[in-house]
């Protein structure tokens, strides 16, 4: 199997705002508030209260939050590319910038008409990903629209599905496992053309024919401690981690609940594993002889 090797170049224009607040929120109709363009605004379309990206022959193209965040919770209603979307990616992912920098990606991978889109999540660390994992769906993406998630705090990064818990990495720190919660992060989403590995391991090329393709998000939401351009990050840090757990509401995302999964949470993520798990990194023998030490319970 072929991994990510996205080949894709967030142009990041740093936007100086005044960036005191703490918690932001949007939806299609606020996006400009949140989000710009990225790269090829051409095609970026507005449609009433939806934002559509658009992939043909000549382009896909991306946008990027306008802020930066320090832990939080962002999350998009995305309805995916319909009918043929093979060799086609979209993804929606929070970053740091930088040889080292982390990530948490949610990659749509399509598929031709009629069989299944794969999502695969990766997770970098330090600068390190290789920690790829693929689930397939129980419902079709591309017929409605549905939430996907990322919760970040210094605890743990959840991946969501219509608040269904797919994937966990815990913070280990104290094993020695790197967790990431020294970057700030920005909130990303693109749609592009990865035929070269994207559908059935680049045996399926993206048929132009069908262009364009088009995905459509209906909501986008961030609640996160946004980090003030003009204050220094290790004041940020210590602001964004501090003590106002769950204070007012505030920095809910770092509550004492939001620490680890809930009971409830935990047998969702045991059925999403049963029954949609495809692919784990943590026991692919041929590509990790021994285990990487977050996969060893
Ligand atoms: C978007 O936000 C506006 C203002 O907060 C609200 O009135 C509207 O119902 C929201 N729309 C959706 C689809 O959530
Ligand atoms: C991140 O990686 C660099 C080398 O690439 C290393 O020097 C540094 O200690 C690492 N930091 C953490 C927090 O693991
Ligand atoms: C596409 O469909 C095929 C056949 O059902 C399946 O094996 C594959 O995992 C699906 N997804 C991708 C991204 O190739
Ligand atoms: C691409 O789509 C067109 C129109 O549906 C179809 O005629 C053609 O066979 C497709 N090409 C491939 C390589 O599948
Ligand atoms: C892009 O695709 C369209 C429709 O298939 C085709 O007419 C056009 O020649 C293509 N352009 C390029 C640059 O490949
Ligand atoms: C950052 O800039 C804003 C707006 O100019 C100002 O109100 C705030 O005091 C500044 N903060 C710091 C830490 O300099």
């Amino acid at each position: 199997m072929e991994f990510d090797r996205r080949a894709l170049v967030a142009i990041l224009v740093c936007v100086a705002v005044s960036a005191a607040t703490a918690v932001a929120a949007a939806n299609g109709s606020r996006f400009d508030e949140l989000f710009q363009s990225s790269w090829a605004s051409d095609h970026m379309i507005y449609d009433g209260e939806l934002l559509k990206l658009k992939l043909d022959n000549f382009s896909g193209a991306g946008f990027s939050s306008k802020s930066r965040y320090l832990y939080g919770k962002a999350t998009a209603e995305i309805k995916l590319v319909g009918g043929d979307s093979a060799g086609t990616v979209t993804a929606f992912y929070m970053s740091s910038e930088g040889a080292n920098h982390d990530e948490f990606d949610f990659e749509f991978l399509g598929n031709t008409t009629g069989e299944p889109y794969l999502v695969q999540t990766n997770i970098y660390v330090n600068g390190t990903g290789n920690r790829e994992q693929r689930n397939d769906l129980w419902f079709d993406p591309t017929a409605d629209f549905h939430t996907y998630g990322i919760l970040w705090n210094p605890r743990q990064v959840v991946f969501l599905v219509d608040e269904t818990p797919i994937r966990v990495f815990q913070n280990k720190e104290d094993k020695g496992i790197s967790f990431p919660g020294y970057q700030k992060m920005g909130v990303y989403s693109s749609l592009w053309n990865a035929d070269d590995w994207a559908t059935q391991g680049g045996r399926v090329k993206t048929n132009w024919s069908h262009a364009p393709f088009v995905v459509s998000y209906r909501d986008l939401k961030i609640d996160g401690c946004e980090v003030a351009v003009n204050a220094s990050d290790e004041d940020e840090l210590r602001r964004c981690s501090g003590s106002e757990w769950g204070k007012e509401g505030r920095y809910w995302w770092k509550a004492p609940e939001m620490e680890e999964l809930t009971v409830h949470q935990s047998h969702q993520l045991i059925w999403v594993r049963e029954k949609h798990l495809i692919y784990d990194y943590c026991f692919d023998a041929t590509r990790f002889p021994s285990a990487p030490p977050e996969c060893v319970r």
